[in-house]
This record gives C-alpha cells, sequence and structure tokens, in this order.
C-alpha cells in the first residue's frame, strides 16, 4: 500500500479529527465542489485554506467583481466561511446560555466538546468582567479567536507536524523499531486505545522531536506593554555560546523566533541538529514549540493524544519505506526532498513526498 502524497494526506486526515472532535462534525474524505452561492462548511474551510495567499492579498470586493471563475469561488467561500463561524458560534452560545441557567438551578453539565469548552470559558470571563464592574465584551478570547484558530490552527499545525514526524521516522527506520516496541510493550497485540496514550512517552517525543528540529509556529508576535531586557544567547560555529541581552522598549512590536530557541545548542547540547526522541524523556529546556504563558497554545494536550494515537494506529500495524524518485536517489537526496525542502507558508510546510507501508502483522 502506498501514500502518494503524506502531507495532503495528514492535512485531510487532521481536518476530519477537528471537525469530529473540536466541532461534533462528521465530514467525507473527499470534498465535492458545490456551485451555489454558499458552501458548506467544510469546503469553504477547505477553499479558503486552499486559497490563503489570495485571502490575505486582495480585498474581497476585488474577488467578487473580477470576472475569473476562480477567483469569485474563493470569494464565495470567504463568505460563506465567515457565516458559517458565526451561525456556530451562536447557536453553541444559545445553547450553553441556556445550560447555564439551568445550571442556575442545580442541573450544571460542563461542555465536552472543544467549542463548547472555549464559548464556555467565555461566557465565564464575561460573567467575570461583569462581576467587577469591567467591560464584558473585552473579557476572554473573541469570536475569531476562538472559532477561526480551533479551525486553522487545529488541524494545520498538527498535519504538518504528522507529515514531519512520518518524513523522519521513514528516513530512521530504527526509530520506528524503537516507537513499535514501546507499542508493542503498552498496548500487547491490540491496537491502541485512547487509555494506553499516556503509556507511550516514545511515541510522543517522536513528535515532540519533530516539532522542535521543524518548528511549525515558528514566529510568534508580541507587543511589550513595559520596558523589558530580554535575555538571548548567540554561539558560533566553533560551538561558543555567549549569553546577551536586549532592551525591548515599551510599545514595541517584536517576533520570538521559536525556532533558533529549539535548536540553540546552550539549552539542547551540541546534537541539537540531530533527531533524537529519547532527548525528551529526560529533563528537557524550556519546550518553546507550543509558546509558553498566558497565550500558549490552547489546543497543546489535544494535538499531543490526537499525533500519539496516529503514530502508535500506523507504526503498530506498518513499517514506513520512502518512495524514492528515481532509482539512484540517495538518502541525503531524499532527506533534503522530504525534510530540508519545507517551506514558510502560514506554518512551516513538508514538501512533496510518498511513502509505502509494509504491513508488520502479516510478516509476525
Ligand atoms: C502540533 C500542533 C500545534 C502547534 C505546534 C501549535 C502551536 C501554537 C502556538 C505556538 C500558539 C501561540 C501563538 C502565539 O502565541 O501567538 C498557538 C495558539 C493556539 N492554538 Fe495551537 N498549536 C497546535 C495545535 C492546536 C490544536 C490542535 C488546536 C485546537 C484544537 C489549537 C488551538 C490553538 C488556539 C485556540 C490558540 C490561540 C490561543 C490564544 O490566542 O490564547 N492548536 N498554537
Amino acid at each position: 500500500m502506498a501514500i502518494k502524497n503524506v502531507k495532503e494526506s495528514l492535512i485531510r486526515i487532521t481536518l476530519l479529527v477537528i471537525g469530529r472532535k473540536g466541532l461534533g462534525r462528521n465530514w467525507p474524505w473527499s470534498m465535492i465542489n458545490t456551485e451555489g452561492y454558499s458552501l458548506p462548511f467544510e469546503e469553504s474551510l477547505f477553499t479558503v485554506e486552499q486559497s490563503v495567499l489570495f485571502q490575505i492579498l486582495l480585498p474581497a470586493w476585488i474577488m467578487r467583481i473580477v470576472p475569473v471563475h476562480r477567483l469569485q469561488r474563493y470569494w464565495r467561500a470567504r463568505v460563506s466561511f465567515l457565516q458559517h463561524l458565526d451561525q456556530m458560534y451562536m447557536n453553541k452560545r444559545t445553547e450553553l446560555e441556556a445550560t447555564q441557567t439551568s445550571a442556575l438551578n442545580g442541573e450544571d453539565q460542563a461542555p465536552t466538546d472543544l467549542l463548547g469548552a472555549l464559548v464556555h470559558s467565555q461566557l465565564n470571563s464575561e460573567q467575570e468582567a461583569r462581576l467587577q464592574g469591567g467591560d464584558e465584551k473585552v473579557a476572554g478570547l473573541t469570536k475569531s479567536e476562538i472559532i477561526g484558530n480551533m479551525c486553522t490552527a487545529g488541524h494545520e499545525t498538527s498535519g504538518h507536524t504528522l507529515g514531519f514526524a512520518v518524513a523522519y521516522l521513514a528516513l530512521y527506520p530504527e526509530w520506528q523499531d524503537e516507537v513499535r516496541k514501546e507499542i508493542m510493550a503498552a498496548c500487547g497485540a491490540g491496537e491502541p486505545a485512547y487509555k494506553e496514550m499516556r503509556n507511550l512517552p516514545l511515541t510522543l517525543a517522536v513528535c515532540l522531536e519533530t516539532l522542535r528540529l521543524r518548528d511549525i509556529v515558528s514566529t510568534v508576535m508580541r507587543k511589550a506593554i513595559v520596558d523589558i531586557e530580554v535575555p538571548y544567547t548567540t554561539w558560533d560555529s566553533t560551538g561558543i555560546v555567549t549569553r546577551r541581552t536586549h532592551l525591548v522598549k515599551k510599545g514595541s512590536f517584536f517576533v520570538i523566533d521559536s525556532a533558533a530557541t529549539s535548536l540553540n545548542p546552550h539549552f539542547w547540547g551540541s546534537d541539537s541538529l540531530e533527531f533524537n526522541p529519547r532527548r525528551h524523556l529526560e529533563t528537557t529546556p524550556p519546550y518553546v514549540s507550543f509558546s509558553l504563558g498566558a497565550r500558549q497554545c490552547l489546543g497543546k494536550r489535544f494535538a499531543e493524544v490526537e499525533m500519539t494515537s496516529f503514530i502508535s494506529g500506523i507504526f503498530y500495524q506498518y513499517s514506513i519505506i520512502p518512495v524514492k524518485l528515481h532509482e539512484q536517489e540517495t538518502w541525503q537526496e531524499m532527506k533534503a526532498r522530504m525534510i530540508d525542502s519545507a517551506t514558510e507558508e502560514i506554518s512551516f510546510t513538508p514538501g512533496k513526498f510518498g511513502v509505502r507501508l509494509q504491513s508488520r502483522l502479516e510478516s509476525e
């Protein structure tokens, strides 16, 4: 069995996961192109993502009036997407406000889906702001932060991380064997189940190590609200590390280069550029790939469980072999194509590559 385009397949899988577990929707594997004025939610989300550069660079009115079918479709996708987000948010809010009222009557029910949990915390922030006499409209996350982030931040990031993880494991089969050993020890002969995820630290470490080396959200923007001295380190080609500080003045916008922190030999040792998942089983330096502090990733645990489930589900059953472009393609050339050719788009994106899956269960 072969997967021709790993990146595309994984983006589709993580979209289905966030649809099911985040929004409670079952989407089909294959997307049908509808031609009506309003596109269904999953199609509008998918089309907006496919056209993200156009969506950023072109104002909506230009896409609407230019007589090019593709641009007009992008515009319809954008309008439909925003309408769907609005509708979903309002439905969930109405549902939870009703539950809050019954909670006052002693029938509290915490939401179990991700969207419900976020809107629930939003309602609580607003209530707190009201009680303290503040502005409830600026309390907590905004509507677009809640749903927009969940849709886009919630599947492309984990899809791309899994794409890189599959590439690393295909290129370093010795780690496939290590991971499989752990899965068999934790799950026996049965297929890995949710309750076993916490017993798969090396499998999770493969994902963390992948993210460390290929930091998916590599630039995090911040604004300084006070003057602040930011410590940082530099190092030269001989490995000599120098500690420095930089004064960031109040009001400045700055970008945290988390990829540089993740590769810094001062923190991660002289083998910081090597793929070694086992390092995450020891005490590690602060891990920044999900950001840190009050605005760190809300979906961190969700992503960790999702990625561990995927890796354990595949490698319990199969070993993976990279598909060469031609017979003479060397390991170095494959690595350059599968990992080093990554591009910086909305998030760091793996190159195009395919893999072959070989069943391990049949050969045992
Ligand atoms: C490997 C997967 C993921 C990575 C590497 C990642 C990384 C990040 C990072 C670095 C941030 C902070 C951005 C900033 O500070 O400006 C962030 C924020 C966020 N992420 Fe993730 N993320 C992942 C998966 C997810 C998933 C699966 C969800 C939802 C289910 C999610 C939801 C969010 C949300 C809602 C925020 C905004 C939090 C806020 O604004 O306070 N992320 N993510």
